[in-house]
């Protein structure tokens, strides 16, 4: 059925998103993740859907419905959500919102970690997680638009220019996080491209998320250019 709204723009494109925060067990019962609500990532998968587009959401664990007309595959882990991506290739575009751990305990044991009575608490080697989006940015597969997301407390436009040369994406989408970005329905973002950088307003993350999904239409719909 048709939903509202519905157009053609991505139709017979395969888009792939991340969304969501990545959960790296330290132990059965105990785990590491970043504050990621994942209704900016849903909202993205939802938007492109919108658009006609055949949408792969891999998403970490998050408490949002799956977005209507999207293939969902959930994972817990940086590893995991890796293997779903290079699972989900090709695809002409994708987009990695999704706040991967950047590390992970080394050890992953079996049993709970115990207190020990006048003990000191354990210590936590933590080990380097995969790049999703620098491994797919370079991947033989890759997608022709390649967008990340960089969250950054301070000098967010610089660092994010940094890292679109970093990871080898065509975008960037850089918010400022040092607000109340973090599981609230606004966000204030500047998209960096090889041409130079956009301010977007304050908007909506419905709102960011439609515009984007506008954006990647034009470019891969678009001869030569991202
Ligand atoms: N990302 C990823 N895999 C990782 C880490 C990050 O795919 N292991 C992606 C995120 O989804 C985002 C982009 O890379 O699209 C930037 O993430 P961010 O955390 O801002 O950058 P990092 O390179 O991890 O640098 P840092 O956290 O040190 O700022
Ligand atoms: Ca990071």
């Amino acid at each position: 059925a048709a939903r509202l709204g519905a157009s053609t723009a991505l139709a017979g494109r395969h888009v792939l998103v991340t969304s969501g925060p990545t959960h790296e067990p330290i132990d059965p019962v105990r785990y590491i993740a970043n504050r990621s609500s994942g209704k900016q990532g849903h909202a993205i998968a939802a938007a492109l859907a919108t658009l006609g587009a055949r949408v792969t959401l891999v998403s970490g664990p998050v408490a949002l419905p799956d977005p209507p007309g999207v293939s969902v595959v959930r994972v817990e882990t940086a590893r995991d959500m890796l293997a779903a991506c290079e699972a989900a290739l090709p695809a002409d575009a994708a987009i990695f919102a999704a706040a991967v751990a950047d590390w992970r305990s080394e050890a992953s044991p079996t049993q709970k970690l115990k207190k020990q009575p006048g003990q000191a608490p354990p210590p936590l080697a933590l080990t380097l997680n995969p790049d999703i989006l620098a491994t797919i940015a370079h991947h033989a597969q890759r997608p022709r638009l390649v967008v990340g997301f960089a969250a950054e407390t301070e000098h967010v436009v610089e660092h994010a220019r940094e890292k679109r040369l970093r990871k080898g994406c065509d975008w960037i989408v850089a918010n400022d996080v040092s607000g109340d970005v973090m599981g609230g329905d606004a966000n204030t973002v500047h998209i960096i491209t090889a041409d130079g950088t956009e301010d977007w307003p304050r908007l909506s993350k419905q709102e960011v998320a439609e515009k984007l999904a506008a954006r990647v239409a034009e470019a891969v719909s678009c001869p030569a250019s991202r």
